[in-house]
C-alpha cells in the first residue's frame, strides 16, 4: 500500500510539515538536512550560530527566536542538551497541538510533558548524523507516527514498549564509539605492521563495513555469521575466544549495565 504523506495543515502543500528545532547543535543539523531535501518547511533556533546559518543559507531553513520557531511549527524537535532545558523550556509556550520529539537522552517523558504542557503528543528517539544518508534504526518510545512519516523509510523506526527499553537503546548506541575505538585499535596494529596507516584506516573500516552491509538483519544472525566465520581450529575462532576468555565481554556488560544505570537510576 502506497505511504500516504504526513500532513497536518491540510493547506500544506505536498504532504509539507512545519517543523521546528529547539537547539540547532550537531544532532539537530543532519535532521535538519533530511528533512530540508523532502521539502519540509524548517525553523530553528539560532544557536549555534555558525549551524544555523550554514542550514540556513544552503538548505532555506528559517533561523529564528525560539518561541517563534514554535509558534510557527507544527512538530518541534527538542535537541538541547539535557543540562540546558531548564534554562529554555520553561520560558515557552507551548501549544496542545504541537507534536513533540525529543532526541534528549535520559529526559523521561514526565519530565517532558510537565515543561512541554499543554501539549501532549510526544515521542522519543535516538537519531544518529548517518540518519542523512538513511539507514539509521530510530529506536522510538510515544507516538511514532510522525516519525514514520518524516524519516521512513530510509530510517527504519523500531518502536520500543517502555522508556526503561529506550535507554537500553541508547546504551547500545554509546557501543557504536566504543566498537570504534575497537576498531582503531585494530587498523593501528595493522598500520605498525605495514608502515602504512592511511591504508590499514582504510582497509579496517572497509573491511567492517562491508561485511555488515552484506549481513542479515533477522534475529539470530550476528551469532550464525560469527559462527559461520569462527570454526574449528581458525585464526577467527582463535579471536573470539581470546577476547571472550581475556574479558572484552565481561567488559562491554558493564559498561552497558553502568551507561544503563545512568540514563535510568531507577532500573
Ligand atoms: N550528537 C549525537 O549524535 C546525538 C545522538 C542522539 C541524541 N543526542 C541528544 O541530542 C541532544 C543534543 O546533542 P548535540 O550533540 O546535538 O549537542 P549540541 O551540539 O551541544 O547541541 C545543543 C544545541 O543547543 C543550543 N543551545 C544551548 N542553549 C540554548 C538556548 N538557551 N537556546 C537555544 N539553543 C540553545 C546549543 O548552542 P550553543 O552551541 O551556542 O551552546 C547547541 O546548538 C542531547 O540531549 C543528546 O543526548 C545527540
Amino acid at each position: 500500500m502506497a505511504r500516504r504523506p504526513f500532513c497536518l495543515d491540510p493547506r500544506s502543500p505536498r504532504g509539507m510539515s512545519r517543523i521546528g528545532f529547539i537547539g540547532t547543535g550537531h544532532i539537530a543539523a543532519p535532521m535538519v538536512r533530511f528533512l530540508a531535501a523532502r521539502g519540509h518547511e524548517i525553523r530553528v533556533t539560532r544557536r549555534s550560530q555558525a549551524v544555523s546559518s550554514a542550514l540556513a543559507a544552503d538548505h532555506g531553513a528559517i533561523v529564528a527566536d525560539t518561541q517563534i520557531v514554535l509558534d510557527g511549527s507544527d512538530i518541534i524537535f527538542l535537541c538541547l542538551r539535557p543540562h540546558q532545558i531548564n534554562d529554555v523550556l520553561p520560558s515557552l509556550t507551548f501549544r496542545a497541538d504541537h507534536k513533540i520529539v525529543s532526541v534528549m537522552a535520559g529526559i523521561a517523558s514526565d519530565t517532558l510533558a510537565t515543561l512541554c504542557a499543554p501539549a501532549s503528543d510526544f515521542v522519543q528517539t535516538i537519531p544518529l548524523g548517518f540518519l542523512e544518508i538513511g539507514g539509521c534504526p530510530l529506536a522510538a518510545f510515544g507516538n511514532t507516527t510522525v516519525l514514520e512519516a518524516l524519516f521512513a523509510p530510509e530510517n527504519p523506526v523500531v518502536p520500543v514498549a517502555s522508556e526503561t527499553a529506550l535507554n537500553a537503546h541508547f546504551a547500545i548506541c554509546a557501543m557504536v564509539p566504543g566498537l570504534l575505538d575497537m576498531m582503531q585499535t585494530g587498523a593501528n596494529w595493522l598500520g605498525d605492521h605495514t608502515q602504512d596507516p592511511a591504508a590499514a584506516d582504510f582497509f579496517t573500516t572497509q573491511l567492517v563495513s562491508g561485511f555488515l552491509s552484506a549481513m542479515d538483519r533477522d534475529h539470530g544472525a550476528l551469532a550464525r555469521e560469527r559462527d559461520a566465520l569462527a570454526t574449528d581450529g581458525t585464526i577467527s575462532l582463535q579471536m573470539t575466544q581470546t577476547l571472550r576468555t581475556q574479558g572484552a565481554h565481561d567488559a562491554l556488560h558493564s559498561a552497558l549495565n553502568a551507561i544503563g544505570k545512568r540514563l535510568d537510576p531507577s532500573s
